[in-house]
């Protein structure tokens, strides 16, 4: 049997790269207008940064990492996700000290994580992030979920919900912590491994265990929001405002917490609402993670992001019948009628493509017609047709395909000619 892809994986062949670059262009532009600017990290990083950034206890940590060792017997892993990575590289080149704070990045690449494969979730998929460390006013918190909503908005979707809640700062979990672990502990029993595991060790993760999720206890387990004090309330009350003041809604759902360790203040999702999407809604997840620079060995830096794939965006504007105006055909298409000609129009293509033309011809001998029918499939807007005959008099005719109108230029300038035609 010949080899067939990886599971969870997938080719994008042409007709959905085009797709896929027009949403990638966007973000790109987005992120000029907001000032965040690019930053690429490498694929595989050691699996420590991941212990110690995603935190041991997720399910990303324990059960998704594709993490092997190298031939100096180095424990790496590659990237799950973007923000321990984006964190690494800000201590390492020693960020905090750049003229401009907070600094704002972004990247779009590929994460792995060994999960079920089903729709909306891949083992490979790529993720477009945002970090913005080094501040910690509610307003850049606002900034960075009202960039998340721009991009989907531009694409054209209109059934989105943004659900948002506080886990508050140290003090606050601390409370909640404990309050958890009373909840849990007199019926631990009931539970899985894992959520004993998780119990004394971080009982908050218990709250997205997969396997207990239906638990009467899960229900009645106690809200963060009731353990916030003054500070952290204070905190998610002025991001809320300014969400109003930017008009953009939002829903707060107490219970999410979020599948990663370094969270804490805002968090928040953006879930798509269209009929018909798929079981997995969320499209876009982020949060604060003060704390986390330290916990890799950094100065102590604020920090808020998200990240969305461009797999579930695609499928949320499939959701929704969204078709991207992606630009289509091509400039022009040279029909070859005998050998020279052929010959010519080699030459011919190659000077029209320096011009900045995009040319298409015939390499497999065909018949006029069948090049004509080509040309109709790349969409020509012209079609320049050149005969041997033509070739001797030094012309060449031009067909304008939306009316059908001719015309015969002179071959020596022709592509100064053809450029005056465009215009
Ligand atoms: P996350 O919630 O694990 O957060 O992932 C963010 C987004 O990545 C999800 O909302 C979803 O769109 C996409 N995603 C996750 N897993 C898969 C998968 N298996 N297949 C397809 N898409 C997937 C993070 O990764 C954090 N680093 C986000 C962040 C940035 N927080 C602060 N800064």
């Amino acid at each position: 049997m010949s080899i067939q892809i990886p599971r969870g994986t997938q080719d994008l062949l042409p007709g959905q790269t085009e797709i896929w670059q027009y949403i990638e262009k966007t973000a790109r532009e987005i992120c000029l207008r907001y000032q965040y600017k690019e930053i690429r990290t490498p694929i595989f990083e050691h699996t420590e940064l991941f212990l110690r950034g995603v935190g041991d206890t997720t399910d990303i940590v324990q059960k998704e990492m594709y993490s092997f060792q190298d031939r100096g017997e180095r424990n790496l892993t590659l990237r799950p996700e973007g923000t321990a990575s984006v964190v690494r590289s800000y201590i390492e080149n020693k960020m905090f000290g750049w003229a401009n704070q907070p600094v704002k990045l972004y990247y779009i690449g590929p994460m792995f994580r060994y999960e079920r494969p089903q729709a909306g979730r891949f083992r490979q998929f790529v993720q477009f992030g945002i970090e913005a460390l080094g501040s910690k006013d509610p307003g850049i918190d606002a900034e960075v979920l009202s960039l998340a909503m721009s991009l989907y908005k531009e694409l054209g979707l209109k059934k989105l919900k943004l659900v948002i809640n506080s886990l508050g700062d140290k003090e606050s979990r601390m409370a909640h912590r404990n309050a958890l672990i009373e909840h849990f502990q007199p019926r631990i029993g009931e539970f899985c491994g894992d959520c004993q595991n998780r119990l004394e060790k971080n009982p908050l993760r218990i709250l997205d265990c997969k396997k207990d999720h239906d638990h009467e206890l899960m229900k009645t387990a106690p809200s963060i929001i009731e353990y916030l004090n003054d500070e952290s309330r204070v905190y998610f009350d002025k991001v809320k405002q300014h969400l109003t003041d930017l008009e953009i809604d939002f829903v707060e759902d107490p219970t999410l917490v979020r599948g990663l360790d370094y969270y804490n203040h805002t968090a928040f999702e953006i879930m798509s609402d269209a009929e018909g999407f798929g079981a997995i809604t969320t499209l876009c997840g982020g949060g604060r993670y003060n704390g986390l620079s330290e916990e890799l060995g950094g100065p102590e830096t604020p920090g808020i992001g998200f990240a969305l794939s461009i797999e579930r965006l695609i499928a949320a504007l499939q959701a929704e019948n969204i078709e991207l105006p992606i630009k289509k055909g091509i400039d022009c298409y040279l029909v070859s009628l005998g050998e020279a000609a052929k010959d010519y129009n080699v030459k011919l293509a190659h000077q029209m493509r320096s011009a900045g033309i995009t040319v298409e011809k015939d390499y497999q001998d065909r018949k006029v017609k069948a090049q004509f029918k080509s040309a109709d499939r790349l969409e020509a807007r012209y079609v320049a047709t050149l005969g041997d005959d033509e070739l001797a008099n030094d012309k060449i005719n031009v067909k304008f395909m939306e009316t059908g109108e001719q015309v015969q230029l002179e071959l020596a300038t022709f592509v100064e000619q053809f450029k005056k035609l465009q215009a």
